[in-house]
């Protein structure tokens, strides 16, 4: 089956949602395609994998590492792969990292978190033929401590600089528009008046589909504040805590290995 263009994306607006998970790994993203329409490699790594406190160091050479291992394990679904902190600064930055990037990972397209000054850079890496997916709402970039990130659209000025920045977004050509914490009715009006697919993470079922972190979704670390928008359909964290402590007390009583397990 060849893998998804942005084209049939597009096609699936107001007909049938769309999913998106992230994937880090050759082993996650091999399970995950099968079933995802889009496979985001997310800046989401630094905490999700590396233990950051935010995603601020995560390195571009982080994300071609990881890119292509989940391009590489994948060839169905559609590949995101996030700029990090930093690489777009400047248009002349934007597009050489872009190029790197998407040259070493051979995904299809790069997300930059967006806000009013990021429209021209958008514009720009567009007319290099580069496909942009902008993330508007919350911009985890910006964030030291994700503890302090609130949902965004609660007042109307920032209902009204949101819905502007989706539609200048969309003008500049962007492809898709992740939608982060933003509030349900705004939401709704954003994707809309938007012809290109929003794809929601805390922005409610009114988007035209939905990403989660993929530690979030299997629960891989017990976090003791998770944002309401998370929802964990398996506890891996549980599963994987039993097989270690398993494995540790059959070697300790000599259960492990057994003949069956040795040459
Ligand atoms: O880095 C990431 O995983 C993301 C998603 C949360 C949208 O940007």
């Amino acid at each position: 089956m060849p893998r998804l263009s942005i084209k049939s994306l597009h096609l699936q607006k107001n007909k049938k949602k769309i999913s998106c998970l992230t994937a880090y790994t050759s082993s996650i993203a091999k399970i995950i395609d099968q079933y995802v329409d889009i496979v985001l490699i997310g800046d989401s790594l630094g905490t999700a994998i590396y233990g950051m406190k935010n995603t601020q160091s995560v390195t571009l050479e982080m994300m071609k590492m990881h890119g292509k291992a989940v391009y590489d394990s994948s060839n169905k679904a559609f590949t995101i792969v996030d700029m990090p902190y930093g690489t777009y600064a400047t248009k002349h930055k934007a597009l050489k990292n872009a190029h790197e990037l998407l040259r070493y990972t051979k995904c299809q397209s790069v997300k930059l978190e967006t806000d009013k000054k990021t429209i021209e850079i958008v514009k720009y890496l567009v007319k290099n033929n580069i496909k942009v997916v902008s993330h508007i709402g919350v911009n985890p970039q910006k964030y030291k401590n994700f503890d302090t990130i609130r949902s965004v659209g609660k007042n109307i000025k920032e209902q009204e600089d949101l819905y502007s920045l989706a539609k200048k977004l969309e003008e500049a050509g962007s492809c898709l528009m992740i939608l982060e914490c933003i509030k349900s009715d705004l939401a709704k009006k954003i994707t809309n008046i938007l012809s290109i697919p929003t794809i929601g993470i805390g922005a409610s079922i009114n988007c035209d589909g939905q990403v989660l972190v993929i530690n979030d979704l299997l629960c891989t670390d017990a976090l003791l504040k998770k944002p309401r928008f998370i929802k964990a359909y398996a506890k891996l964290n549980i599963i994987i805590k039993n097989a270690v402590k398993k494995y540790c007390e059959e070697v300790i009583n000599k259960k492990f290995p057994l003949k069956k397990n040795s040459y």
